[in-house]
């Protein structure tokens, strides 16, 4: 029963957002007020570099993977692993320290599905690195390689449960880039 609270402590750990606590603890300025707004890995990279890209990247790729782990190593049923999963990426959407606006969930949804099956995971890297090194842009890459989890999580788990759980992730993921489909739409997204 206590393994239940898996489901809590991953939304309080997926509240945590990196962006903000790298930018503060860096001098950088509040990602929330600087580039796209969005308080992600893409937008630090915009105006603080790569270090605190690659540290806010790590950190909100772990916060998804960790309680998954976790839930992996108490081998809980996978209904259970899948909405600790769930919940850590809700909480980098509407972290609960941060008022509740957070950022897209692309970071988290690596951490998540590398949490529920290696393979999957690194599926997702892998598109996401391969439609980078063609398009050069972020969003279009994250919105491909998300799109494209679900499937990936059929062949790979063929777990119509985690099936479920990366369907939801990508809706939720495509509607908060809603602004930058509109951008790639008319062209303007960089
Ligand atoms: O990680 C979010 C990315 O896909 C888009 O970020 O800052 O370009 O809106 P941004």
């Amino acid at each position: 029963m206590m393994e239940w609270l898996l489901v809590p402590v991953a939304y309080l750990t997926g509240s945590v957002c990196s962006a903000i606590i790298v930018c503060r603890l860096m001098g950088l300025p509040d990602p929330r007020e600087q580039g796209s707004g969005n308080p992600g890995a893409t937008n630090v990279m915009r105006f603080g570099g790569k270090k605190a890209a690659a540290i806010t990247l790590l950190g909100d790729s772990l916060k998804g993977l960790i309680p998954v782990y976790v839930a992996q190593w108490l081998n809980v049923p996978v209904e259970l692993l899948v909405l600790t999963g769930l919940a850590a990426f809700l909480g980098h959407l509407f972290p609960v320290f941060f008022g509740f606006k957070g950022g897209k969930g692309v970071a988290t949804t690596i951490g998540v599905l590398l949490g529920w099956s290696w393979w999957l995971g690194l599926a997702m890297v892998a598109t996401w690195l391969l439609m980078y090194k063609v398009g050069r842009i972020s969003s279009l890459s994250a919105l491909i390689a998300s799109a494209l989890s679900p499937i990936y999580a059929w062949f790979i788990t063929g777990n119509s449960v985690i099936v479920i759980g990366a369907v939801v992730m990508t809706a939720l993921l495509l509607w908060r880039h809603k602004s930058n489909i509109q951008r790639l739409l008319s062209g303007q997204e960089t």
